[in-house]
């Protein structure tokens, strides 16, 4: 699908009670100044982004390097504006919470785990003894393989990095957002902390069925996690491709050495490394 079509039905998976959240017609540019000549130039990021949200699909965005994907989940986020398009909510009051890419900054130093997860709700009044609570149910429902009762009381730079990043994902769900926005959140973590963070953040989808858009750089990453993987071309960047991940859930990681998952790998390789370089992947 071009970002030039209507969205298809696999892309629509919401009911209608649940309500379609639409990424419309999104573009956007930047003013530069040139390095020769100092004058104000345009620079145009995204150019008529369209794709679906579905609550009932785990959306992966993937695209080349400095292609607008940060700036894309800003503008959704309502922290940035579009130049043109608009962001198609089915509830106008509908809470979106975006976890950055570097997100190990937003963690407050002097606070322990529960405090630093308690933040949005003591900002709200919430009072401590109900915040805390809120903080322990919410780790034990989705963080129990991660951090155990012992590291409640302990401060960030006392965590690994995976830890830290349960930290930041249940921070942003514990005001249960209706939409949550991810930017390459695992891209600093090695191998098998990255495999039990994947883990922990689908089982939270799971559970706590909140609408999700991820981005990653990773095509593996994006074929484990996805049921719909959002493509998107070369700067200025537009959607190249929407590829379904017909894969079953739940999914056990030896799925990834199977025939299927190969081929979606592939199937995104060739269209992703054909916008890059002109060609398909090189096999010999
Ligand atoms: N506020 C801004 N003013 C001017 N240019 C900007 C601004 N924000 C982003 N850009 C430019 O827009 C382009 C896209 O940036 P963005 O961070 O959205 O890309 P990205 O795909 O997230 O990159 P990365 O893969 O490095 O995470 C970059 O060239 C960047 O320099
Ligand atoms: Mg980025």
């Amino acid at each position: 699908m071009t970002n030039n079509e209507a969205p298809t039905a696999a892309t629509q998976g919401d009911t209608k009670a649940d309500g379609t959240f639409r990424v419309q017609g999104i573009s956007k540019s930047f003013l530069l100044k040139d390095s020769k000549t100092g004058e104000p130039v345009k620079r145009q990021v995204l150019k008529e982004i369209t794709f679906d949200i579905p609550r009932d699909k785990f959306v992966v965005l993937f695209g080349p390097n400095a292609s607008g994907k940060t700036t894309l989940l800003k503008i959704i986020a309502g922290l940035e504006a579009p130049d043109s398009g608009i962001i198609e909510k089915p509830r106008p009051d509908m809470r979106i919470d975006l976890i950055f890419q570097n997100y190990r900054d937003s963690l407050f130093p002097w606070k322990d785990v529960l405090q630093n997860i308690a933040f949005p709700l003591e900002l709200s009044g919430v009072s401590k003894k109900e915040r805390n609570d809120a903080a322990r149910s919410l780790l034990a429902e989705i963080g129990s393989d991660v951090l155990s009762e012992n590291d409640y009381k302990k401060y960030p730079y006392e965590l690994s990095g995976g830890q830290q990043q349960l930290i930041a994902f249940s921070r942003a769900l514990i005001v249960r957002p209706d939409l949550l926005l991810l930017d390459e959140s695992f891209a600093a973590l090695d191998h098998d902390t990255r495999y039990l963070m994947q883990d922990v953040l689908i089982k939270a989808w799971e559970e706590l069925k909140f609408r999700v858009l991820f981005i990653s750089h990773s095509v593996w990453e994006a074929v484990y996690m996805a049921d719909v993987v959002v493509l998107l071309s070369k700067r200025p960047a537009n959607v190249l491709d929407v590829v379904e991940v017909p894969l079953e859930r739940p999914r056990k990681r030896e799925v990834e050495y199977s025939k299927d998952f190969f081929e979606l790998r592939s199937e995104i390789l060739r269209v992703f490394e054909s916008e890059l370089y002109g060609r398909g992947p090189i096999i010999s």
